[in-house]
């Protein structure tokens, strides 16, 4: 009886080895160590020996039950993995990153600059996008009939209800509401009716400025602003005040920086010029004063409004501006 479990072990050992995957796996664990196999069958038979073979025997059987069990457990895995590999699986390949999702490029651009108007001193206001003449046009001195008008390619909704051209109805509605002083700055998307262009969108996004108190200089506003670019482009930024006109502010300005995509010599962006408009601003026009109920005598005040994409397009290099609109992933994870 012990020479056949013997044999039988070597049988198995060799079985359960040479199973090429686990459906053959299984059969030879129901044939030898199944409710029908020999081993069972000696099991079984076990109580009709006599009690020294009975202790041999069943010692051995248990003992190669045991031996078979962790044999057929070590099969088990390596045909497993070695199916995983052959399925495709392979655990050392490294790994693929999860794209992580970010902000916007222009709303990182728009928080870096309420960051540095924070910390020279501007409060954040907000207004409606979809405005009336009066605080659109009419109370920053731009009258019905006015030719400036034009300038202004608008969306009409009715006749009344327009979609804002610029942020500076927001300092009109601020200065109907408190009195001065006051120094805030109003974010926000405003839209033009035109065709766009690389430079030129049908919305884009403005961040308007306005200081009003006693004895305000046209000094600060130039201080203000070259301090802004300063912080926002580094201390070697080159800017150019050139003479403007805004119905809203008299005297104004407009100021240009090098052209950070060309470094000044020339390209798309700047169109060949070197240089790119980034604002308008100037001394509050005492007309506007007047159609808040101001004083005019006792208050003067300066206004700027600049174009967040285009400072956008500065730092990032991007050289069209509708790119900002397209929400093209290839685009944007490039930033
Ligand atoms: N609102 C003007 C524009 O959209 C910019 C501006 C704002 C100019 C404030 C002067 C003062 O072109």
């Amino acid at each position: 009886m012990l020479d056949r479990l013997k044999e039988l072990g070597s049988e198995a050992r060799a079985a359960l080895q040479s199973a090429a995957d686990v459906v053959e796996l299984e059969s030879v664990r129901v044939k030898y160590l199944g409710r029908k196999s020999e081993l069972t069958q000696v099991s079984r038979g076990l109580k009709d020996l006599d009690p020294d073979e009975r202790r041999s025997v069943g010692m051995a059987v248990n003992e190669l039950k045991k031996e078979l069990g962790v044999l057929l457990e070590q099969s088990k895995e390596r045909l497993e993995s070695a199916g995983e590999a052959s399925a495709g699986l392979d655990l050392t390949l490294p790994g693929r990153m999860p794209w992580v999702g970010g902000k916007h490029p222009l709303t990182r651009t728009y928080e870096r600059l309420e960051s540095i108007f924070r910390g020279l001193g501007f409060e954040v206001a907000l207004g409606p996008h979809v405005e009336d003449g009066f605080h659109n046009f009419d109370a920053l001195n731009i009258p019905p009939d006015h030719p400036a008008r034009d300038g202004w390619d608008t969306f009409y909704i009715d006749d009344e209800a327009l979609l804002r051209t610029h942020t500076s109805p927001v300092q009109i509605r601020v200065m109907e509401s408190r009195k001065p002083p006051i120094r805030i700055i109003a974010p926000g998307r405003v839209y033009r009716n035109e065709t766009p262009d690389a430079s030129h969108g049908s919305e884009f996004y403005q961040l308007e400025g306005l200081y009003v108190d006693r004895d305000v200089r046209f000094g600060e506003l130039k201080g203000v602003l070259i301090r802004f670019m300063r912080e926002l482009y580094g201390e070697s930024v080159n800017l150019r005040f050139r003479a403007g006109f805004f119905p809203f502010t008299e005297p104004s300005t407009e100021v240009d920086v090098e052209c950070l995509i060309c470094q000044g010599t020339g390209c798309s962006v700047c169109s060949g010029t070197g240089w790119v408009e980034l604002l308008g601003a100037g001394m509050v026009d005492p007309r506007v004063f007047e159609a808040v109920g101001y004083d005019p005598g006792e208050f003067t005040g300066y206004a700027f409004g600049l174009g967040v994409d285009r400072i956008c397009m500065m730092m990032t290099g991007t050289d069209d501006i509708r790119l900002f609109l397209e929400n093209d992933l290839r685009f944007l994870r490039q930033i």
